[in-house]
């Protein structure tokens, strides 16, 4: 599955630059070379920041979105974080059939949450349902049929769904496909699954999610975002070669950068807005769809209970704030590691107009 050639490329592509970055910054300015570093910055209810050798390995990018950057990591985590009673909660989870997203609704059911995995396929769907189900003793799981890249699946999705409170929401589902490919819809493929049927789903969902005493909304975003400026002139990919790893990786900016204009713009709903990425996760696509990256890396990767853990520490753990912002290993992230791809406040806005141009909500 390409998602994972795209998160090994994009280490790759981190680290040097970063390598890059930092050696230039370390001969103008000194050893500091500051925005490039994985900054920590703990919030009030994360536990101590890291050490020196932390910061350093944080740096590398390899030794941090690993198995080993988790571990070390994990030793600032608070158990007590996660023990929370979900019963009544109700809990939606895209993409729940596999991989990290199964994991995320498992851990939402062992907690007694009201759980629905959105799937495209009811089979599946179900079989994840089922094991779920066994697993953790909750009947509370339940399946919901919707495939996030079509317009008109989210909203008879909506139309069926009965429960006049909605939780959390966790925008998991993610595609990279190898080839451009349109939706019914006319939008390309990982444009629609990434980006504008999670902005779909969050509208159709928001008075549901501000009925929430404490709603919240999470997009599970990608280190790959690190590499990518927001490019909005040829959003579809019409006007050149298509590059998954790219259109991917600008989906995932999106995500990001979407998560913060929620924040804002939707302030005064009560509804919580957060970003993250997992680092590098063991998902049954990896075995299956990259056999040789997953051989050459089974020892670096992380289980799927590790990649889901700050998934569901953001879903379940007491608030955090402010709210917008992107997270990894439970701690604040900087957005940014390189100067050259922030993005300047007009495409910020620009984005979110063509969002609703193609969610087809400026119609509304
Ligand atoms: N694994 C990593 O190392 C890694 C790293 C960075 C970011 N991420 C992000 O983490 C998220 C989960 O990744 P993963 O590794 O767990 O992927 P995965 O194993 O491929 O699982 C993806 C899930 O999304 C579902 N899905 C895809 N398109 C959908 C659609 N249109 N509607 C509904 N469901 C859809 C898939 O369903 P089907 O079974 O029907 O295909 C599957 O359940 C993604 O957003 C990915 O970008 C993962």
């Amino acid at each position: 599955m390409s998602i994972y050639v795209q998160t090994d490329l994009v280490v790759v592509a981190i680290s040097g630059y970063a390598k890059d970055m930092h050696s230039a910054k370390t001969s103008r300015r000194g050893p500091a070379g500051r925005r490039l570093t994985m900054r920590t910055d703990a919030p009030a209810n994360v536990a101590d920041g890291p050490g020196v050798v932390d910061a350093l390995l944080d740096r590398t990018i390899l030794f941090s979105f690993d198995r080993s950057g988790f571990q070390r990591h994990a030793r600032r985590f608070r158990p007590d974080d996660l023990a929370v009673d979900l019963t009544g909660r109700v809990c939606l989870v895209t993409g729940a059939n596999a991989g990290i997203g199964f994991a995320v609704a498992a851990a939402l059911a062992e907690r007694g949450g009201t759980v629905w995995l959105l799937c495209r396929d009811r089979r599946r769907g179900q079989a994840a349902v089922t094991a779920i189900r066994e697993r953790t003793g909750n009947r509370h799981v339940h399946l919901g049929v919707v495939d996030v890249a079509s317009l008109a699946s989210v909203h008879a999705f909506v139309e069926r769904f009965t429960p006049a409170r909605v939780d959390v929401l966790i925008h998991n589902a993610g595609v990279l496909p190898a080839t451009r490919q349109e939706t019914a819809d006319g939008i390309e493929l990982t444009l629609a699954t990434n980006v504008v049927g999670p902005f779909l789903l969050t509208h159709l969902l928001r008075e549901r999610l501000a009925a929430a005493a404490d709603g919240r909304v999470i997009f599970v975003s990608s280190g790959g975002m690190y590499t990518q400026r927001l490019a909005l002139d040829d959003l579809q990919w019409k006007q050149r070669a298509f590059d998954g790893v790219t259109a991917y990786a600008q989906t995932k900016r999106m995500q990001v950068i979407l998560t913060e204009l929620f924040a804002k713009r939707w302030s005064k709903t009560g509804i919580a807005f957060h970003s993250m990425h997992p680092g590098w996760v063991d998902t049954p696509g990896v075995r299956g769809s990259l056999p040789r990256f997953w051989q050459l890396m089974r020892r670096r990767l992380r289980t799927l209970d590790e990649g889901a853990d700050t998934v569901v520490w953001l879903a379940v753990a007491p608030p955090v704030a402010p709210s917008g912002r992107f997270w990894f290993d439970r701690a604040p992230q900087p957005t940014h590691l390189l100067p050259f791809t922030r993005e300047r406040s007009a495409d910020r806005a620009g984005l979110w107009r063509r969002c609703l141009r193609l969610a087809e909500l400026d119609k509304v």
